[in-house]
């Protein structure tokens, strides 16, 4: 059976891009795949966090994970920094990837150039702890959106290397990136994609919101000139993404979803009513979650402990191929 694992950061609040990029897609892996989610918090703390928010944020993250269809007797969910093999592997491999090869990473040019004047090295070696948590487990494929593409080719880099330098190590990984949903754009901003991490929310709509206010920002979503509903991402690149959001909450394709609609602000309200859909049953059993707290750490510890069952295989294999003595 190929065996798939994924994460997410447990920072700001989850929004539609995650969902539709890769949190839906995992939901159907679990049926078909041996699967681990992860919600990485060793990768939150790259950026200045505030110890209150981690903690909360990476509870209602696992809360999350189990809302949106994700069932921890089906997969194994758990918190990243409660296998601490992941940042030792990380150290392994931070030591066989190339100053260079991290140096080209776009996320990190991108990260730090929009962050104050501290830049810390792990956000520097970021991609080495993202490589760690999918060779850790042997995993075969891994479903994110389009922006982690460039992180999922230094893996495969990482992992051919290290086979040929020390012998066959690890399961070299490959990408699975959806043809639809897999790069959702800002409403306001239509050339930059979807993110927690926006300075303005107008533009991002956010899982957990308030669905009056999730209705509002598609109705305000950015058009294009122009008034034929067509998906043409180069020119109509607001209405593009209105279309390739219907499409991926729809399961259809944006081109036939186009058909359908001759204005602009009924798309936009078919759109908005078509992820209220999806999203709200998700809101409502997450909240259920959060209010048992005892429950949620049951999951949460389960999740722990069938990881840890798994990690420690990989990494043994690891130290061993590079010499590391074992324990007597
Ligand atoms: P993160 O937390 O930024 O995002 C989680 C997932 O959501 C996808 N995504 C999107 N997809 C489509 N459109 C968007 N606008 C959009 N925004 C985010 C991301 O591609 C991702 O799949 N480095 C990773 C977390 C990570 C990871 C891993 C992923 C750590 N270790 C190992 C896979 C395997 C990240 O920051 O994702």
């Amino acid at each position: 059976m190929t065996r798939v694992f994924s994460g997410i950061q447990p920072t700001g609040e989850f929004q539609l891009g995650n969902y539709l990029g890769a949190l839906r897609h995992w939901v159907v892996d679990q049926h078909e795949h041996d699967s681990l989610f992860c919600a990485v918090d060793l990768h939150a703390i790259t950026l200045r966090q505030d110890p209150a928010e981690l903690h909360q944020k990476t509870l209602e993250a696992i809360a999350a994970l189990i809302a949106v269809g994700l069932d921890p007797e089906t997969c194994i969910i758990f918190v990243q920094s409660h296998v601490h093999e992941h940042a030792e592997l990380a150290w392994l491999i931070e030591c066989t990837v190339a100053f260079g090869e991290l140096s080209r990473m776009t996320q990190f040019k991108d990260k730090s150039a929009r962050s104050d004047a501290h830049i810390s090295a792990g956000l520097f070696t970021y991609p080495a702890l993202m490589a760690a948590d999918i060779l850790l487990y042997d995993i075969d494929r891994v479903p994110v959106g389009d922006d982690q593409r460039q992180h999922l080719e230094l893996t495969r880099d990482v992992a051919e290397r290290f086979n040929s330098r020390y012998g066959e190590t690890f399961v070299v990984p490959a990408a699975a990136i959806a043809k639809v949903g897999a790069r959702v754009m800002d409403l306001q901003e239509p050339q930059s994609k979807m993110s927690k991490s926006s300075a303005s929310m107008a533009g991002c709509v956010q899982l957990f919101e308030d669905r009056d206010s999730i209705v509002k920002k598609f109705k305000r979503a950015v058009t294009d000139s122009g008034s034929e509903v067509s998906f043409d991402v180069e020119n109509k690149p607001g209405v593009s993404n209105l279309l390739s959001i219907l499409a991926a909450v729809t399961n259809s394709d944006p081109e036939s979803v186009a058909n359908e609609y001759d204005r602009y602000g009924d798309l936009k309200v078919a759109t908005a009513e078509a992820v209220l859909e999806v999203i709200g049953p998700i809101q409502d059993r997450r909240a259920e979650l959060l209010a048992d707290p005892a429950e949620l750490s049951r999951l949460i510890e389960l999740g722990a402990v069938k990881a840890q069952a798994l990690a420690g295989n990989v990494l043994e294999r690891a130290r061993s191929a590079m010499g590391f003595v074992a324990r007597p």
